[in-house]
């Protein structure tokens, strides 16, 4: 597998396989875990190429020492993606990526302003820019991207309507260790006994998903879930919100017609970890 460090080295190693119609486009952080490689796969089965990025974008850290811990593991993902079959690794440096801080701010209205936008202010506007980056850079025919991260999927189908990039956008199911906990780069920073105690986040979904399939009306719901909260202080909730799939709106009533998502943020050992169930 070929590592890329400049938008150059992409272009170049583009055009030396011209009989490649079709490139699919993983963008990560890195600390890769089973649900990337799902990625990657997906985009090797729709692509005739693939193309993977590794770069911890610091203008989506709002929080100097999240940026900090965030894991490095170079070696291990690249050892991963060769595995799987990726072509291509883009690891750029963070100057190529940023020669100067951008003064571009991307608004994205409400998203802005609820769950991750409220808790992370600046979070967006961050994604939207190095999400616009990577696009222009790689030129993908489809992108993929995990519904784990539900609300910045939200802003990247706005980005790719707005500014209008010609791809297609592909959401991919959220990958789960045995005992339901969301696969993420951040449970590395748990420890073993965490990983099993933080399978009460998606309990807690599920719980809040049969609650309103019984008939409990979202207000009523969510004051159920968060006395579990209450009930397990080392869980410290940022929010726990019953919304609309399609605007990610909090819902006043619910209809077992519309698709409904259920999504939420804690810390848990310090340790910020997001999850959502969609039904
Ligand atoms: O989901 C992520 O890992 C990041 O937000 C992304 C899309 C790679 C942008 O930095």
């Amino acid at each position: 597998m070929k590592i890329l460090k400049t938008p150059k080295d992409i272009i170049d190693f583009k055009s030396g396989l011209k009989t490649y119609n079709s490139w699919g486009f993983v963008p990560t952080m890195g600390a890769l875990h089973k649900g990337h490689i799902d990625l990657v796969k997906k985009a090797l089965a729709e692509n005739d190429g693939v193309i993977c990025s590794i770069f911890v974008n610091p203008t989506q850290f709002n929080n100097k020492t999240d940026l900090e811990k965030y894991p490095r593991t170079f070696e291990q993902d690249f050892a991963l993606l060769t595995e799987a079959g990726c072509n291509a690794v883009f690891a750029p440096e963070v100057e190529t990526m940023y020669p100067a801080l951008p003064n571009l701010r991307i608004d994205f209205g409400n998203l802005e302003h609820i769950m991750e936008g409220e808790f992370r202010p600046g979070h967006f506007n961050g994604v939207g820019i190095v999400v616009s980056k990577l696009f222009n850079m790689v030129q993908p025919t489809k992108a993929y991207f995990g519904q784990k991260d539900i609300q910045q999927v939200a802003v990247v189908n706005r980005l790719i309507q707005d500014l209008g990039f010609q791809l297609e956008l592909v959401i991919c199911e959220t990958i789960r260790e045995e005992n339901g906990l969301a696969m993420s780069s951040r449970n590395r920073r748990l420890t073993e006994s965490g990983k099993e105690k933080a399978k009460f986040l998606y309990e807690t979904l599920k719980k809040g998903q049969s609650l309103l399939q019984d008939g409990k009306d979202p207000a009523h719901t969510k004051e159920l879930i968060l006395n579990l909260y209450k009930s397990k202080p080392e869980f410290k909730l940022e929010y726990y919100e019953i919304c609309d799939f399609e605007n990610l709106e909090p819902l006043q009533t619910f209809k077992p017609d519309k698709k409904t998502a259920i999504i939420l943020a804690a810390f848990f050992e310090e340790v910020r970890l997001i999850d959502n169930l969609v039904f």
